[in-house]
């Protein structure tokens, strides 16, 4: 009897303090990007959690072939001369941030997409990316 009066009260208040920590927590984050201001939370965060989604939930609304087609145009070619041969050489730079040379199609949306704070250019870590004309997306 006793210990399921006790129990009884542990979860109570284990209730009362997780449900205190999830109303600071949302009330943090309810500042939400104008792009997604008409979705639920839980479009991107399952019922009872506030974790950053997997790309694979991005990709659930945002398909791959669109988003790598949308920004296609940041490739670019550029003339390079073979300093043995003095030939000139097209090179294409794949920086299309949807599928690069680095990571293809693979990296990460929130490397540079955030939502409840200004998103970021990942690239810009170690390239000078003016000359890309590519800023930090929305
Ligand atoms: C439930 C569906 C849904 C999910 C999940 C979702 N989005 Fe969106 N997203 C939308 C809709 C709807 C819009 C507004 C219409 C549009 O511009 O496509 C939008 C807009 C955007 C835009 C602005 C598009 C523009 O034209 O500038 C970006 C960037 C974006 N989403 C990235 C993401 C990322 C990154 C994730 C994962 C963290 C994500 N979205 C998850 C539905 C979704
Ligand atoms: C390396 C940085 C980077 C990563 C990683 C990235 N994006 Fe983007 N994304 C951008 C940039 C930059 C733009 C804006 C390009 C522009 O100005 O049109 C963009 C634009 C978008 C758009 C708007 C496309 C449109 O129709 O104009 C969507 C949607 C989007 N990204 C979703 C995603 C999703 C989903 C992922 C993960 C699978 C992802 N992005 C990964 C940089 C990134
Ligand atoms: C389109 C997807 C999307 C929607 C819709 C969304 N979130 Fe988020 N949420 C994210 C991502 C991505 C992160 C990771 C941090 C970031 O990008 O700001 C995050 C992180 C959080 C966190 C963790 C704390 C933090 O800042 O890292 C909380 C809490 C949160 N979101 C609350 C909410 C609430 C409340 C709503 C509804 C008003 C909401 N989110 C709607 C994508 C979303
Ligand atoms: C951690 C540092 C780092 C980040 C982040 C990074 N790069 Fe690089 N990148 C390098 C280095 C170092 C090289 C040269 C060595 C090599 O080719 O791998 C390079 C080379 C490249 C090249 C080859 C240049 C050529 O001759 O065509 C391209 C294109 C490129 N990066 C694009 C990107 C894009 C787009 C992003 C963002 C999605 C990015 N990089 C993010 C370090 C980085």
């Amino acid at each position: 009897m006793m210990r399921t009066e006790t129990m009884r009260k542990v979860f109570a208040a284990a209730a009362l303090a997780a449900s205190f920590a999830l109303a600071s927590g949302a009330a943090a984050a309810a500042d939400m990007t104008k792009k997604h201001a008409a979705l639920e939370c839980t479009s991107c965060h399952a019922a009872g959690g506030f974790k950053a989604p997997e790309p694979q939930k991005c990709l659930g609304c945002h398909a791959s072939d669109e988003i790598v087609k949308a920004t296609e145009r940041f490739n670019f070619t550029a003339k390079l001369t073979n300093p043995k041969t003095k030939q000139e050489v097209a090179h294409k730079a794949l920086v299309n941030p949807h599928d690069s040379y680095h990571y293809g199609r693979t990296e990460n949306c929130l490397d540079c997409h955030r939502e409840h704070t200004p998103s970021v250019n990942a690239c810009a870590t170690c390239h000078d990316v003016a000359p890309w004309k590519m800023g930090a997306p929305r």
